[in-house]
């Protein structure tokens, strides 16, 4: 076979994002056609809640310190007092010991995942990944050349636990879970977690360490619950992965981290490799001024009242057109079965609505939508004539 232009793995994950790039495209379309404010873009998971007051204030303290030497590089796990500070907030938050040597700052979340997944594969290792799931994981995975163990959860997105169980085997080296999760808002509930943590421990042994990998970047984007349950005090080699990119509203300023408990068996090696891995992946770090200001404002977070006035709105009127959808406890989507079983279909109906929403396929969830509601309120109030007018036209 001749060989193409780019790698052939490369020119695979291409075609398996290429639904993606293809509603893109028809929105980009659409939006040239009849203008951006006509069409409804219920698509990019593109946080609308701007950072609080504390984060500007600390990028204008930081800006203003006018010191030259702290723009080179840093340490290759990052700044000491980022990594205090974020130390200080995992303790807190997930209600754990952790020290700061144990925190590395990543390039986002997904700069974390993919130094994780560097740092814990071998050729041939396999991740298991509940769906649906944040398309970008089979990159991540494949690019640390493992493979993806795809398991679906249960009709209300919760971890299927014998399905996981069935699922294991000696090739396993980690299970991949988010929560409240990215596609479908649902949040693990404590008993899940708590059936997560023990899976684990019946399959890790110390000679084939399994690790449970939690990827947590909406954890505190929850709606209803004061304390979003976690499987990382059921299992002894759980990694946390996560960012400030949703709760702070900053993903363009690539703020993540890596944390690891301070109970985790060959905790040295493991932080040695993803110190390593964060380095040579290319990453280097997090941007300085980002782990500088963040050194200032690790405990804050932005406002979510204009989240849930949006998810109580847009799912609330979806309910009452017939659209069946659990309610989504976290993040900012909600992901409502389509009333017909083709979902690009259902997809397509929706864009001659003007309304532009990402079919569940892409996510390993066939017979759904993503419907990012981090938008401004008015579109999901101009969106709703077409959502009843499509669901009516398959009735
Ligand atoms: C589930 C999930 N994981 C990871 C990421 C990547 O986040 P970051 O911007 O912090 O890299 C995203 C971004 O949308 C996400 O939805």
């Amino acid at each position: 076979m001749p060989r193409g232009a780019v790698a052939q793995a490369v020119a695979e994950n291409m075609k398996s994002a290429s639904w993606i790039r293809e509603m893109f495209e028809k929105g980009r379309r659409l939006k040239a056609e009849f203008g951006d404010e006509n069409v409804c873009d219920f698509s990019l998971g593109n946080p609308t809640a701007g950072p609080p007051a504390a984060f500007l204030d600390a990028v204008e303290a930081c800006a203003r310190e006018r010191d030259p030497t702290k723009h080179r590089y840093m340490p290759n796990a990052g700044f000491d007092e980022t990594r205090a500070a974020v130390a200080g907030f995992i303790a807190n938050e997930y209600r754990l010991d952790i020290t700061p040597d144990s925190v590395i700052i990543t390039c986002g979340a997904a700069g974390g995942l993919n130094v994780v997944l560097r740092s814990i594969c071998d050729p041939g290792d396999e991740v298991i990944v509940l769906a649906p799931y944040f398309p970008e994981y089979k990159f991540y995975i494949t690019q640390a050349n493992a493979e993806m163990v795809l398991v679906q959860t249960d009709r209300d997105f919760q971890p299927d636990i014998p399905a996981i169980e069935a699922a294991v085997s000696e090739r396993t080296r980690a299970i991949l879970v988010n929560s409240p999760n990215n596609p479908s808002g649902a949040i693990h509930t404590a008993e899940k977690c708590r059936a997560l943590g023990e899976l684990c421990g019946r399959f890790d042994r110390d000679d084939r360490p399994l690790y449970l990998v939690t990827d947590d970047p909406y954890r505190r984007i929850i709606y209803e619950l004061d304390w979003c349950p976690t499987p990382v005090h059921f299992h002894h080699r759980t990694i946390i992965v996560s960012s400030y990119s949703k709760d702070l509203g900053i993903p363009g300023e690539r703020a993540g981290y890596i944390g690891v408990p301070a109970r985790t068996p060959e905790r040295e090696p493991l932080l040695g490799a993803l110190t390593l891995c964060n380095r040579t992946l290319g990453y280097v770090n997090a941007p300085a001024f980002t782990q500088r200001v963040l050194a200032r404002c690790a405990n804050e977070m932005c406002d979510l009242s204009g989240y849930r006035a949006n998810r109580d709105r847009l799912c609330g009127a979806l309910r009452d057109f017939g659209y069946e959808l659990p309610s989504p406890g976290g993040a900012f989507y909600a992901f409502p079965k389509t009333p017909i079983a083709d979902d690009a279909a259902f997809a397509d109906l929706l864009l001659e609505q003007r309304i532009l929403a990402v079919p569940g396929r892409g996510f390993g969830r066939p017979g759904h939508i993503r419907l990012s509601y981090a938008v401004v309120p008015e579109v999901i109030e101009r969106s709703l004539a077409g959502f009843k007018s499509a669901i009516e036209q398959v009735r």
